[in-house]
């Protein structure tokens, strides 16, 4: 593992200025402990994320977000699961060299997290007050807590912040919940929010005022957000830059723009077919063929290949492709640089599997 200040030169070829680069994450890999040794999780994974922006990891279920953004934190939910390698610099420092002690006081502190369920993260028998004062106290602080507390609560566009302080979890909507959940991770004022599906469990117009408050949060901080989701259409309400994973690797990173405009992979063109609800051959629901994968039982060659309209027999079957960067674009493609594999799903004789309608 490489030690030390990184130097200009970024995984991700986009090329922001050094001093904009808030999370640099250099191929990062989970491994967690199989019968017959360690099964790879999530392998070679790479993305910046700068001040002030928000950067999505997308990918259907089961394909290593969650586990990408454990790692990031180096915190994962059973001892069997752990950083494999990879180098995760925030503000100047490698975090996967930090020891147990030294993470604690980055999480929190330099790195809010807020996850799906907001409900099970909070205590149903203290006012929420007391439990955002508590994210302040863990890291020490003492003085003016009350006052903070309040501050965020404004923050987080709630009414009438000294009543809502002391009410209970029960005594809020889902949506305020979630809003006092971000007001705890954002209580010591850290430089990175790291949201994980925040919004799913929520319903659609809620959903709709917390994405909107995040975007405001991230301009008004100058907060970098990594949000993780399994939904295109709330990266393209709130982000600016898309990592796209697939079984357990990135395999397209964009900016919003033209990753909808003109996605690279075939992957994350059948991810939006999905999205659109209809092929543009024929007014029809599509969904990409197959499934993802069971983790480490990754197919040889590419790990789309059996899902790929545009599989290569004799290659694809049989060599890793590489993510192949261009212009701030990367894609993981043997025919990245082959303007065919743009429409790969019009191309392609998938209608008996891919369209189901
Ligand atoms: N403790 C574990 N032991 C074995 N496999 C695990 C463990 N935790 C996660 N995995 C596997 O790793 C893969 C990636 O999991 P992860 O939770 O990162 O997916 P995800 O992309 O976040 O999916 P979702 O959208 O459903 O949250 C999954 O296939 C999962 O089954
Ligand atoms: S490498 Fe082959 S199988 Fe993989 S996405 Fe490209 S064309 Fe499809
Ligand atoms: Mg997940």
């Amino acid at each position: 593992m490489m030690s030390g200040i990184p130097s200009n030169r970024h995984a991700d070829a986009s090329g922001p200025a050094e001093e904009d680069v808030l999370l640099d994450v250099r191929g990062l890999c989970v491994d967690v402990d199989g019968a017959r040794g360690p099964i790879r999780l999530v392998n070679d994974v790479s993305f910046t994320v700068r001040r002030g922006e928000a950067v999505a990891l997308v990918g259907e279920s089961g394909s290593g977000k969650t586990l990408t953004a454990c790692a990031v934190m180096n915190l994962f939910a059973t001892p069997q699961l752990r950083l494999a390698g990879g180098e995760v610099w925030l503000e100047g420092r490698n975090l996967a060299t930090l020891g147990p002690a030294e993470m604690r006081a980055v999480r929190g502190a330099r790195v809010g997290m807020v996850f799906q369920d907001p409900s099970s993260f909070l205590d149903p028998l203290m006012p929420v007050g007391r439990q955002i004062g508590q994210a302040l106290r863990a890291h020490g602080r003492r003085e003016g807590v009350e006052a903070r507390v309040l501050e965020l609560i404004e923050l987080m566009e709630l009414p009438q912040p000294a009543q809502t302080a002391a009410k209970y979890p029960h005594e809020l909507s889902g949506g305020q919940r979630q809003r006092i959940l971000i007001a705890a991770a954002l209580a010591m004022d850290p430089a990175l929010l790291i949201a994980d599906e925040p919004t799913t469990a929520l319903d659609v117009t809620v959903q709709a005022e917390i994405l909107k408050l995040l975007v405001r949060l991230r301009e008004r901080l100058r907060l970098g957000v990594l949000l993780i989701t399994h939904d295109l259409g709330v990266v393209a309400q709130t982000c600016q830059r898309v990592n796209v994973m697939y079984a357990g690797e990135l395999v397209e990173r964009a900016e919003v723009g033209p990753l909808f405009g003109a996605p690279r992979h075939p992957y994350t063109q059948g991810l939006l077919r999905s999205v659109l609800g209809r092929s543009t051959r024929r007014e029809a629901l599509f969904s990409i063929p197959g499934g993802v994968p069971i983790a480490g039982q990754w197919p040889v060659g590419c790990r789309f290949h059996p899902r790929c309209p545009q599989a290569e027999a004799g290659r694809c079957d049989r060599e890793a492709p590489a993510l192949q960067d261009e212009a701030g674009s990367a894609s993981r493609c043997h025919f990245a640089a082959d303007p065919r594999i743009l429409h790969a799903w019009d191309a392609a004789e998938h209608s008996s599997q891919g369209v189901t309608a």
